[in-house]
């Protein structure tokens, strides 16, 4: 505690000492940028600019900027130029006009903990290696034809998951730690689509090492570092952020390193007949054109995109879920009407299955409304202004970092009815889809830089949800009643909900 202490207050004496530079710095930029038009926003303190403004869940504190100074805003974070977009109609300019002078990405200071941004997709500047990277993923990784022969490694994740909630029921009797275990499985379903393995497996140690290395990336990887917004401090790592990141990752790039070698040798003996059909095989098999690429991936970017998939794909998934689940269980209404939908199309005795995902229209309506009022990663990946641009009248300086802030454009009362009320019925009527067409739901992100996991996210977003609810009967744990209608934010790599949600399973009648 006294140490936190100490290293907060360090924090702030650097940060007095250091403004003498950085005002001199920071005036010249402004001399030179202010006389062209940026966007309004907000007048900041000399130095820390509206750094004190983002309050602890920026993107709802922003949200509210809109009525004072419309779409686009300006903030100055420390010595970052950010600009903020509001509004669909703002995103569906920049989407449709600007993609690529935004197509950049801004690194922070832990994500360059054991050179990751040199092998990160996620992160990569627009150009060759992102280009060849997305191609991977997109096209040969994640189509419709590999999704569609990876069916039965998710299948046997979910009822691994249904297990373990049935276990947990009539062992433990009362309520079930949801998140937790929509956490595990999902984790370990990318584990055996991308290597073929159990990471979340009592008996394998090196498994429950890689999950803690994980976590830890997680935790470091969401938490706000002074450093960003001061670069200046980068050498002094006050919160020893940088640090913690690189022993984290440092664990599980050793682990990943491992997996890689065990599969080469396996390669060797085996033959190119016997091979497994996972993503680390796609990874392997990549042969790049000879001109421009690369001929093979270096064993560098291959552990780093393997990790990769997990930071991109577990936590944004399980909190999703989390979501809908918490949403539905404080609407038995719009629960029943889920369940009702199951029994007609999946009916009894049998398991709720991908192929039945396209008759279920409501449980697609649900996904959706979760998206739209809680996207995990509420800012979009950040990204980054290639060269000056000129986007809805405003001048926006090389560098300036871009946050588009789904959650007020999901909120957007100009595309969206009662905005704030989860109702699932508004999209049945709707063609709106989340692939980055429709810039009023954009949980994904759209342009050059959206998600590339969207068909397999939607996969495992749908066969958990529907698996969940066919299977069980759920309800609210009076003990727990009040943590379940505290709906309040944590932000980490995503936004969770504060507090974990658990409820009470009990076997549907129908299976
Ligand atoms: C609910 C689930 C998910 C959500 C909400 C989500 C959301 C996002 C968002 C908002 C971005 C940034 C888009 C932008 O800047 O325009 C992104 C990028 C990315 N996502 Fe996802 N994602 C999900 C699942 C996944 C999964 C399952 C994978 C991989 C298997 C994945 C892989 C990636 C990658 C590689 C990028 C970087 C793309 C690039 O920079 O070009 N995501 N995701």
């Amino acid at each position: 505690m006294e140490l936190e202490f100490a290293g907060r207050f360090l924090v702030w004496i650097i940060s007095i000492l250091v403004p003498a530079v950085v005002l001199h710095l920071h005036l010249h930029r402004r001399k030179t940028i202010s006389r062209q038009r940026l966007p309004p926003g907000p007048r900041g303190w000399p130095v820390f600019g509206n750094m004190f403004d983002l309050g602890e869940m920026p993107h709802k504190t922003l949200m509210g900027l809109k009525r004072q100074y419309g779409s686009v805003v300006w903030l100055r974070l420390g010595s970052i130029n950010t600009v903020v977009v509001l509004t669909a109609k703002a995103a569906a300019e920049l989407f449709k006009n600007h993609d690529v002078a935004f197509a950049d990405r801004t690194i922070t200071e832990v994500m360059t903990a054991q050179s990751y941004e040199k092998g990160s997709l996620a992160l990569a500047p627009y150009g060759t290696y992102w280009r060849v990277m997305k191609r991977i993923m997109t096209v040969e990784m994640l189509v419709t034809k590999r999704i569609n022969e990876t069916v039965p490694v998710r299948r046997k994740c979910a009822d691994v998951l249904l297990t373990w909630i049935e276990n947990e029921t009539t062992v433990g009797g009362s309520s079930v730690a949801v998140a937790r275990f929509v956490f595990l499985s999902l984790f370990n379903m990318l584990g055996n689509l991308i290597l073929s393995r159990d990471l979340v497996d009592p008996e394998s140690r090196i498994g429950s090492e890689f999950f803690t290395a994980m976590m830890g990336l997680m935790e470091w990887g969401g938490h706000p570092n002074i450093v960003d917004v001061f670069p200046c401090l980068r050498w002094l790592d006050p919160q020893g952020l940088k640090r913690k990141m690189n022993r984290d990752l440092g664990n599980t790039y050793e682990i990943v390193s491992g997996f890689l070698k065990e599969r080469m040798k396996e390669r060797e003996a085996e033959g190119a007949e016997s091979r497994k059909k996972d993503f680390l095989e796609v990874l392997l098999n990549f042969e790049g054109n000879g001109k421009d690429e690369p001929q093979t991936l270096s064993e560098h970017e291959l552990i780093i995109i393997i990790m990769e998939i997990f930071l991109a794909g577990s936590e944004t998934t399980s909190s999703s879920i989390e979501w809908a689940m918490t949403e539905l269980l404080l609407k038995p209404e719009t629960m029943d009407k889920a369940k009702a939908e199951l029994a007609q199309v999946v009916g009894p005795n049998r398991k709720f299955e991908e192929s039945d995902i396209d008759n279920c229209k409501y449980l697609q309506a649900i996904i959706k409304e979760t998206l739209r009022l809680h996207p995990p990663i509420p800012f979009l990946v950040p990204r980054k202004a290639i060269h000056d641009t000129e986007f809805m009248g405003y001048h926006i300086p090389q560098n300036t970092q871009l946050f588009i802030n789904v959650c007020a454009i999901g909120r957007d009362p100009e595309c969206w009815g009662n905005p704030s009320s989860f109702r699932p019925e508004r999209f049945l009527n709707l063609k709106t889809e989340y692939k980055g067409h429709h810039f009023e739901l954009i949980p994904f992100g759209a342009g050059r830089r959206i998600c590339a996991g969207i068909p397999l996210a939607h996969r495992m977003l749908h066969l958990v949800l529907g698996s969940l609810l066919h299977a069980f009967d759920w309800g609210i744990d009076r003990d727990f009643d009040d943590d379940i209608r505290d709906t309040r934010e944590r932000m980490g790599v995503t936004v969770r909900k504060l507090k974990p949600l658990r409820a009470i399973a009990r076997k549907s009648q129908l299976n």
